[in-house]
């Protein structure tokens, strides 16, 4: 199975000179590489998709950070899952925990947006995992949210669904001991298979692309994905380095 490499540029790039810049050492990183066992998808601010879309770098699949459940109409700031479909992005990560954070959404609201994600053929990245309160309970905190965020996805189009394991006290971390070790991500993703397995049965649930995210640098990536065995990785601040990133991507493929 291919790693996915998911890059969330979140609130950066600011202007059209930094996305200029972006996509040409991106290009120039990517010059001479082989990387043919991964999938490199990037998911910048919406307002960039265009210029991605134009820059046409080869290898480079666009993803988008949110989208809304409706596919058109009076919502006054939102982006339609047509909408990142015609800018080609074939990704929608959803759930993440800055959403739930800072935009007040729920499970609910993310399920809404799972399911129109794959009736408008975008494959959701799906965020789960537990806060630095919730990590004693970790494990129902996650299970809860699959439960919630997967509800009434049936079973043709589960295959299409990307989890990414995140546990938000993880996120943006400067300090190794705020990482889950490897043993930790193996059993978050062991939850998540089962949980696969319960709902759908053994062939679909393996299908399933679970993949961490937390601070993910060219240095751990060795401890956050290849020791627990994920099928890739979601990076944040190290997505916006093209070097960094190309450079996981490398110890991945
Ligand atoms: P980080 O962000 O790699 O900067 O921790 C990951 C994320 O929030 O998706």
């Amino acid at each position: 199975m291919s790693k996915l490499i998911i890059g969330n540029l979140k609130m950066n790039i600011l202007s059209p000179a930094q996305q200029e810049q972006y996509l040409s050492l991106f290009k120039k990183e990517l010059t001479g590489k082989k990387i043919n066992n991964c999938e490199l998808i990037l998911c910048p601010p919406a307002i960039h998709l265009p210029g991605f879309q134009k820059a046409k770098i080869k290898k480079i699949i666009l993803g988008a950070q949110n989208m809304f459940w409706e596919e058109k109409g009076s919502y006054t700031g939102e982006i339609s899952p047509a909408m990142l479909k015609n800018f080609d992005c074939a990704y929608v990560i959803l759930g993440h925990s800055e959403r739930r954070r800072y935009f007040c959404e729920r499970d609910e609201e993310v399920n809404l947006k799972v399911i129109s994600a794959l009736k408008n053929g975008l494959k959701p990245v799906l965020c789960v995992g537990e806060n630095g309160e919730q990590k004693k309970e970790g494990s129902k905190v996650v299970l809860q949210q699959l439960e919630n965020c997967l509800a009434n996805i049936s079973r043709g189009k589960i295959e299409n669904v990307v989890i990414c394991y995140e546990p938000v006290w993880a996120i943006s971390s400067n300090n190794p001991d705020h990482l889950p070790s490897a043993n930790d991500i193996m059993s978050a993703k062991l939850l998540i298979r089962k949980f696969l397995v319960g709902k759908y049965g053994v062939k679909l649930a393996e299908k399933v692309k679970i993949i961490y995210g937390g601070s993910v640098s060219a240095s751990i990536t060795k401890e956050v994905c290849l020791e627990p065995g994920m099928d890739g990785v979601l990076i944040g601040r190290e997505s916006l380095a093209p070097h960094e990133f190309v450079k996981i991507a490398s110890l991945l493929n």
